[in-house]
């Protein structure tokens, strides 16, 4: 894989999250479960619990402003606005031009959504990435934001698998963290129902261990196709990357994914080595998605910011792999390389506070909810209080009006229509 001379890439970054999360061995416990399943089987600590009042539109507004601030970017640079989703808010209309008014994006900006459950938002940094490479963009920049509240319900297998939060990348020429190979992209798609959320459910459905399965044949599947693209397929070889990031369901998956991926390359499996390169190349940049959760989208990209906000200078120049996996299925297998001066920047990305100051429910809070939530949009006028939830800032979720969404902290002209 050779660099390019002008490289596309992730110029940008920034995660957003709800404001309270809901202890894993506080969910065990309430659910008669030994605790160990949830922490060493499953891998995770936590997971990040969306009130009524914090939508998939303001965790991606909320992760999109921070993103263009601490990076010093100006709304009218960003000519492309994508937000991947599978848990958007309206069946016409994409959570992306809410997000689009918020921001106070330039009129001329294209502005959609996509969906392919968790591959949305690699999707659109594929898309995106290639409008610049076509100089279509004309020097402007794409914003991509990857944004859902996963949810499985009250006591099935996958409540200790849910989440939620947002991850907005900016994607442009010469970008200041991580430039993509788009030279080398292996693509994989099979129809299978391991996961879905049929229009009638809030909540998603799973054949969880067929899921995991069905993951792990579409990590081959694009592997094979992103190997015959290269001169050299050792260049993809897991021992060649600096880290290695997967789409994280839970964390145990990631493991998952790299003994299959160090399995295609290898004859004879060697424990020993798996376990050092799953330390050395994987592990180290989990914490966030065992403290966060399954956020769907932006799951393999939590795990790019817990790299970057610990870079070293040592890695810039290196070579790092992204498995971006959607149920139903969709699969990317693609490579990106640490920018020059990449270090510089890690103290832009780091979501550490905001993660302390989040507020820890009790289960009896987030059961109740949980089943206020189920019921939230079968009328047309809910109403929601963020005072009740104790969330400070003031773009929230507040019901709907004349069949309109309600936000507070929007632009003044949207609340004026909408009431
Ligand atoms: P389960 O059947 O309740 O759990 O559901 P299990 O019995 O398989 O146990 C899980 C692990 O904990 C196992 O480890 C056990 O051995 C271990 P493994 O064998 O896998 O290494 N374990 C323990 N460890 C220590 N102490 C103990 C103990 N007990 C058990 N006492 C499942 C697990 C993941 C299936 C479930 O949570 C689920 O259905 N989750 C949702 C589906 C999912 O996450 N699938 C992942 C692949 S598909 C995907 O990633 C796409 C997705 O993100 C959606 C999208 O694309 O939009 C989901």
């Amino acid at each position: 894989m050779t660099p390019s001379k002008n490289p596309v890439g992730i110029d940008a970054i920034a995660f957003a999250g709800p404001q309270c999360y809901l202890d894993m061995r506080d969910l065990a416990a309430a659910r008669k479960i030994d605790p160990d399943k949830f922490t060493k089987g499953l891998g995770q600590e936590q997971m990040a619990v969306a009130t009524p009042c914090e939508d998939t539109v303001t965790l991606a507004a909320k992760a999109a402003q921070a993103t263009l601030k601490n990076f010093d970017i100006d709304p009218s640079e960003i000519g492309t606005l994508i937000v991947g989703t599978e848990t958007g808010v309206d069946h016409a209309k994409p959570v992306a031009v809410y997000v689009h008014e918020i921001l106070g994006l330039p009129s001329n900006c294209r502005t959609f959504e996509t969906k392919h459950a968790c591959f949305g938002g690699m999707a659109g940094v594929g898309t995106s990435a290639d409008w610049i490479a076509s100089g279509r963009a004309r020097g402007r920049k794409a914003l991509i934001i990857a944004s859902d509240i996963a949810r499985y319900g009250i006591g099935t297998a996958g409540e200790p698998t849910q989440g939620a939060g947002a991850v907005a990348l900016v994607i442009g020429q010469n970008p200041r963290l991580m430039n993509l190979h788009l030279n080398c992209i292996g693509d994989y798609t099979r129809q299978v129902m391991d996961f879905w959320r049929p229009l009638y459910s809030k909540y998603a459905f799973a054949d969880g261990h067929y899921s995991i399965q069905c993951y792990l044949d579409a990590l081959e599947g694009a592997l094979a196709d992103a190997k015959s693209q290269v001169d050299d397929p050792h260049t993809l070889n897991t021992d060649s990357m600096e880290a290695c990031f997967y789409h994280v369901p839970f964390v145990k998956m990631a493991l998952k994914a790299h003994r299959r991926h160090v399995e295609l390359q290898h004859d004879v499996m060697n424990d020993k080595a798996l376990n050092e390169s799953y330390a050395q190349r994987v592990a180290p940049w989990l914490t966030l998605n065992a403290t966060v959760g399954n956020i769907y989208t932006g799951s393999i990209f939590l795990a790019l910011i817990d790299f970057l906000r610990r870079l070293d200078p040592s890695s810039e120049g290196k070579n790092t792999s992204f498995f971006a996996y959607g149920s139903g299925c969709g699969a990317s297998y693609s490579a990106g390389q640490v920018a020059d001066n990449a270090a510089a920047w890690r103290h832009l990305v780091d979501p550490a506070a905001q993660l302390a100051a989040r507020r820890r429910l009790t289960v009896e809070e987030y059961e109740r909810l949980m089943h206020e939530d189920e019921h939230a949009d079968d009328n047309e006028a809910t109403h929601s209080d963020p005072t009740r939830w104790q969330l400070d800032g003031d773009l929230f979720y507040l019901g709907t009006h004349n069949h309109q969404r309600v936000y507070g902290g929007m632009p003044k002209a949207h609340m004026k229509r909408a009431g």
